[in-house]
């Protein structure tokens, strides 16, 4: 008889030990390398975020710059990878084309396999950072029939992902600073998360020796689900849907009965359940980019925050504990942006993908580390005997 805990959904395994991220669920607090995300958001930039990350310290002034010049470096795509979308119906999902267009870039860099090299995995990693956004981009060109733009190294990451998604020939498009600075905060407050379903996925694929880019698309395929990065671009159209603050209470009562099968997205989270301090400055942020873009009375937030006023007195999510989680307000943040809603769950893989390539990193270079093989309590029938087919 084998011996182990069935722990169906893994709400009380951990799964690995990690030195990236720390949650406390019930004091709402969220630290990479032991930096608060409030601090983070406030003073840091998506870039240095990554660099922490990815190597455990702040940079110095001089290793920032190295790094940023090493991304820039890498944001171009083969132009055969650029082809590679064409392949693509006109109106996929962006999130079908990302999981694709990520897979596939493990066939225009096989040398990745099996890459034991620290600067090798080094340059991988740098790979990805600096590629994702491009992809991303694409993706939403692809979309709209529009020609893909170039990055453009002139301009910050945050910029250049703004230029590349909204200007039309690279230079027609100024990039406002206050939504620079929201698509940065976006970015920062998106990157890692410690063992959720897409990282948990990049880790156990990538357990099997698999090549770091397809373990990557396949973190993009768990993220996709509304239960975890899907839900941005769910609670929007959710959102709209509801419309009115007059039709929130007819919404809430939809939600309180469980038989309708609708839940509120964008509330809930397996680990906070007091707040997410990633939603406090999601919601502060909708403020600043809802006020530079002259969108103050923008009706979805009004729906959003009367929303919250009422759940959160709500004896049903009182008791249930639900709060806004980080992608309550980030749907907001982004159509004000102008970016179409198929497009969120992208932004949020974007910003997901230092975090995914961070904890594959610490897995390989861990020598205690196994190929992840999860058991079972077999529940199907015992054995029998086969039967020929003329006498079933
Ligand atoms: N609306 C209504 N009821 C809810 C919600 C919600 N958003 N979330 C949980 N519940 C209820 C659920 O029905 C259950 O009730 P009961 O105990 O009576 O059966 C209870 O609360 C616990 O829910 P659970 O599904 O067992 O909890 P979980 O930890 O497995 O799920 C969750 C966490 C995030 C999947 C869930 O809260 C949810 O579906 N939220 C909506 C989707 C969403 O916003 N996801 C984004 C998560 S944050 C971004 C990310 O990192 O991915």
């Amino acid at each position: 008889v084998d011996h182990f805990t069935l722990d169906p959904g893994f709400t009380s395994t951990g799964s690995c030990e990690s030195q990236i991220t720390f949650i406390d669920g019930d004091e709402g607090i969220l630290l990479h390398r032991g930096y608060p995300i409030e601090q983070l958001a406030e003073k840091s930039s998506y870039l240095e975020l990554c660099y922490l990350l990815l190597n455990g310290e702040l940079p110095t002034k001089d290793e920032y710059e190295a790094f940023g010049k090493d991304v820039r470096q890498h944001t171009l795509l083969h132009t055969q990878q650029d082809r590679f979308f064409d392949g693509f119906r006109r109106d996929s999902h962006p999130m079908a084309m990302l999981t694709g267009a990520v897979g596939a870039m493990a066939a225009f860099y096989p040398g990745a396999m099996g890459n034991e090299d620290p600067e090798e995995r080094r340059r991988d990693s740098i790979r990805l950072v600096a590629k994702m956004p491009t992809i991303a981009a694409r993706c939403m060109k692809y979309n709209l029939g529009q020609k893909f733009v170039d990055p453009q190294n002139r301009l910050s990451y945050s910029e250049n992902f703004l230029n590349m998604c909204f200007s039309v020939s690279a230079e027609d498009y100024e990039v406002n600073p206050v939504l620079a600075r929201a698509m940065d905060r976006f970015f920062m407050l998106h990157a890692d998360h410690e063992q959720n379903a897409s990282t948990s996925t990049v880790r156990l694929v990538a357990s099997s020796g698999a090549h770091p880019f397809a373990a990557i698309a396949a973190g993009v395929a768990s993220l996709w689900g509304p239960s975890h990065g899907g839900a941005n671009e769910a609670a929007l159209r959710q959102l709209r849907e509801i419309g009115d603050i007059s039709n929130v209470p007819d919404f809430v009562k939809k939600v309180k009965d469980k038989s309708s099968g609708v839940r509120l997205m964008g509330f809930g989270h397996r680990v906070y359940k007091n707040y997410d301090p990633r939603a406090k400055v999601m919601q502060k942020t909708a403020h600043e980019v809802l006020d530079a873009l002259d969108l103050r009375d923008h009706p979805l937030l009004k729906v959003a925050m009367e929303l919250e006023r009422i759940a959160l007195q709500d004896e049903y999510f009182v008791a249930k504990k639900l709060y806004p989680n980080v992608d309550f307000y980030s749907g907001i943040i982004l159509e004000a942006m102008g970016f179409p809603t198929k497009m969120f769950t992208v932004l949020f893989a974007v910003a997901r993908t230092v975090g995914w390539v961070a904890q594959m990193n610490e897995m390989l270079e861990d020598p205690s580390q196994k190929i992840g093989r999860p058991r079972q309590i077999y529940t199907g029938a015992a054995m029998r005997d086969y039967t020929a087919m003329t006498s079933r």
